[in-house]
């Protein structure tokens, strides 16, 4: 296959972040995506109606003109959350789900939960209101091991908590594990997965691929092998509870580039054309549209965009770098190449 012409994709998991940093990033998800469910972790995090409202705003004045694009906002749950929130971003339908960042689990989380307890008469309005939990599911014990995280958070809180919450809709976001794989596609279908591109492309060896490489560092760290292709089979496998969302994370370079850099891929300028690649290479690029455009919107109870994208087999070359505010940001496959453009 040398073209692909799919529904338009969406991406169910962005960070755009705000201020200066909007027109610089939201074109590229604008370009590719009919819709974009937009992360939270802002500084200060977005964990009102009235604030996510006008963060859409922000990110609407971003998008070119022209151009059809539609930012799906979420709030972040604390522990101060109330259930009016809840009711209100329920009623409101640019409003579509609460994040749960377990507190110290990756950027910006401080704000976040310490333990489920404080949040349970919250997470029961939302069942009520058939609002979505997105749940950042990494352990956060300090003594946890990184590589083990995701696994210890399914045992020893996903796991709970769905029992407890047996209505709740939940999208277990970014897995990187077999584990996860396995047990998203056991449970009952209120439960859905995202997959990024870069877990379908890479594994943990990028990160020290000739020396430490920031740009391969994001949260969930990349894994080994065996389960990077547990994710490709899920995300080519047609089940509807595997869906596109990139988790890109766009970090100003010298944040990256430091003794202490911060977490996060910049995916968002060949998003759909890495996962394209990523299809291809399994043989699978006619599960591409299901996964990518179907699968999502099933999920969250909207219909599919009614346009389409072509993907032509044509390389090119990814620049070094794209300006991000007043500094920059350093793509993935940063003056490499990819294998697939998007035709206009
Ligand atoms: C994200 C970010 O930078 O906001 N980073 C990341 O590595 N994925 C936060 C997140 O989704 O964990
Ligand atoms: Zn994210």
């Amino acid at each position: 296959m040398e073209r692909l012409t799919i529904l338009r994709p969406d991406d169910w998991h962005l960070h755009v972040r705000d201020g200066e940093a909007l027109p610089s990033v939201v074109p590229f998800s604008a370009r590719r995506f009919g819709r974009a469910i937009l992360m939270p972790n802002l500084k200060p995090p977005i964990t009102t109606v009235d604030q996510a409202l006008l963060y859409r705003e922000r990110v609407l004045a971003a998008v070119p003109e022209g151009v059809q694009f539609e930012p799906l906002m979420t709030l972040y749950l604390t522990e101060q959350t109330s259930a009016a929130e809840v009711e209100r971003a329920a009623v409101d339908p640019r409003v579509v789900a609460v994040k749960l960042y377990p507190a110290g689990a990756t950027t910006n989380s401080e704000a976040g939960v310490h333990s489920l307890e404080p949040v349970y008469g919250v997470l029961e309005a939302m069942a009520e209101h058939g609002l979505p939990l997105l749940i950042h599911g990494e352990d956060t014990d300090p003594a946890s091991d990184i590589f083990d995280r995701e696994e210890r958070f399914i045992e020893g809180t996903l796991v709970p908590l769905l029992r407890r919450l047996p209505t709740l809709k939940v999208v277990l976001e970014h897995i990187t594990t077999a584990t996860a794989v396995e047990f998203v596609g056991s449970t009952s279908k209120r439960v859905a997965a995202t997959i990024t591109a870069h877990h379908l492309l890479l594994n943990r060896n990028a990160i020290f691929e000739g020396g430490l490489r920031p740009h391969a560092y994001c949260l969930p760290v990349l894994k080994r092998e065996r389960h990077r292709r547990a994710l490709v089979e899920a995300a080519t496998s047609g089940n509807p509870k595997f869906f596109l969302g990139t988790d890109s994370a766009p970090h100003p370079r010298d944040a990256k580039e430091s003794a202490c850099g911060c977490a996060g891929c910049f995916t968002a300028h060949a998003a759909i054309e890495l996962y394209a690649e990523a299809f291809d290479q399994a043989g699978a690029l006619d599960k591409l549209e299901g996964f990518a455009s179907r699968f999502g919107p099933a999920f969250y109870g909207l219909d599919p965009n009614n346009t389409r994208v072509t993907l032509e087999r044509s390389e090119w070359q990814v620049p070094a770098s794209y300006p991000f505010g007043s500094g920059e940001v350093i793509p993935m496959r940063a003056g490499e190449v990819v294998s697939w453009r998007l035709t206009d």
